[in-house]
């Protein structure tokens, strides 16, 4: 046998060349899923670099962590708040930001992807950052409703290519769904779920289709909430607390629509109708459709189905 065969064999047994650690993060995007995936994954302890296009954004990401790990301490150390600041700070100290998304991923071990759902612009970012990352860094997109093997076909590591699809509050949701297209290896994989667990989460896996598991269950039942009420079936507030009281739901369909963003679904809903018009669970919706072009896009824009 071989040397290399050898080191072959022993490490596919042992697990030792099927993975590769992960220290360095790259977040591209610090919006709500960007902040909040930049945040759990230096509470456990790994270097993290976020990106975004101003200083602005990305002190506004820094804030909202911040904000975050205060609810965490208040909770942890409630007898002892100079610890509390420690907590915080050492945290703190994990996470960078940078304006520069190709210098940013030089010398990282993931880079995971969780900018604006457009197609193009996501292509676009993944082509540069493929030029300039090293040869063992993986790619991971956080898209909710978009083809990861469209991302993964501009670049040269589809090997190296998955989905990690966080939830919002991502420091709450304990899920985080592993998507693999055909062409992610073994290791590639294995890597993201250690990652997974390395920041606290439990993984599921699945197929790279419309919606993984949980958004393709869950927004065609928010959308036949919406048309319940465009029927004049029920109210939000009636369908809200049936669903939180009649099936134990944290919150009913209304206010996750308003916590995630009524434009996020619009947009989710509206392309997979474009990409599959027979389907009835994917017809758009008027309601969604007025509330948008009225601007109101839920609790970040102070109103959608509720006021805020
Ligand atoms: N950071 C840290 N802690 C947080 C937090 C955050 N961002 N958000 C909430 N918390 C903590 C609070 O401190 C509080 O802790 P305590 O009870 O020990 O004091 C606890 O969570 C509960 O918070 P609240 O009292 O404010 O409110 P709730 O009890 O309603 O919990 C919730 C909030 C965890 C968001 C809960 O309502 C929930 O689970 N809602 C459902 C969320 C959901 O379905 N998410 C998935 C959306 S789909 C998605 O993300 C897919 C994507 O593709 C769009």
């Amino acid at each position: 046998m071989s040397f290399t065969t050898h080191i072959l064999r022993r490490g596919l047994s042992t697990g030792v060349l099927r993975m590769a650690a992960v220290n360095h993060v790259t977040v591209i995007g610090g919006g709500s899923m960007g902040n909040g995936i930049a945040q759990v994954t230096a509470q456990a302890g790994c270097q993290v670099t976020m990106v975004d296009q101003t200083d602005e954004i990305l002190q506004k990401s820094v804030n909202t962590i911040s904000k975050s790990l205060q609810r965490v301490v208040k909770k942890k150390f409630a007898d002892d708040p100079s610890k509390g600041e420690e907590f915080i700070k050492g945290i703190m100290g994990n996470i960078s930001t940078s304006t520069d998304a190709p210098g940013a991923v030089a010398n990282t071990d993931l880079v995971i992807e969780a900018i604006i759902e457009n197609m193009d612009i996501k292509k676009k970012l993944f082509t540069e950052l493929d030029k300039v990352a090293k040869e063992s860094t993986i790619f991971a997109s956080n898209t909710s409703s978009l083809s990861i093997t469209e991302m993964a076909s501009v670049t040269q590591r589809q090997d190296r290519f998955g989905g990690l699809h966080f939830f919002n509050p991502v420091p709450m949701m304990k899920l985080v769904e592993v998507v693999r297209i055909p062409q992610t290896s073994d290791a590639t994989y294995d890597t993201l779920v250690e990652y997974c667990k390395k920041i606290g989460k439990t993984t599921v896996s699945c197929k790279d289709t419309p919606g993984f598991i949980v958004n393709r269950l869950l927004v065609p039942y928010m959308m036949e909430a919406v048309r319940l009420v465009e029927r004049g079936d029920a109210t939000p507030r009636d369908v809200d607390t049936a669903m939180k009281l009649g099936a134990g739901y944290p919150m009913g369909p209304f206010e996750l629509l308003d916590y995630t963003g009524v434009d996020i679904s619009k947009f989710v809903i509206d392309g997979w109708h474009e990409k599959y018009p027979d389907n009835p669970l994917f017809n758009p919706s008027p309601l969604i459709n007025k509330l948008v072009s009225e601007g109101k896009l839920g609790r970040k824009t102070g109103e959608g189905f509720y006021k805020y």
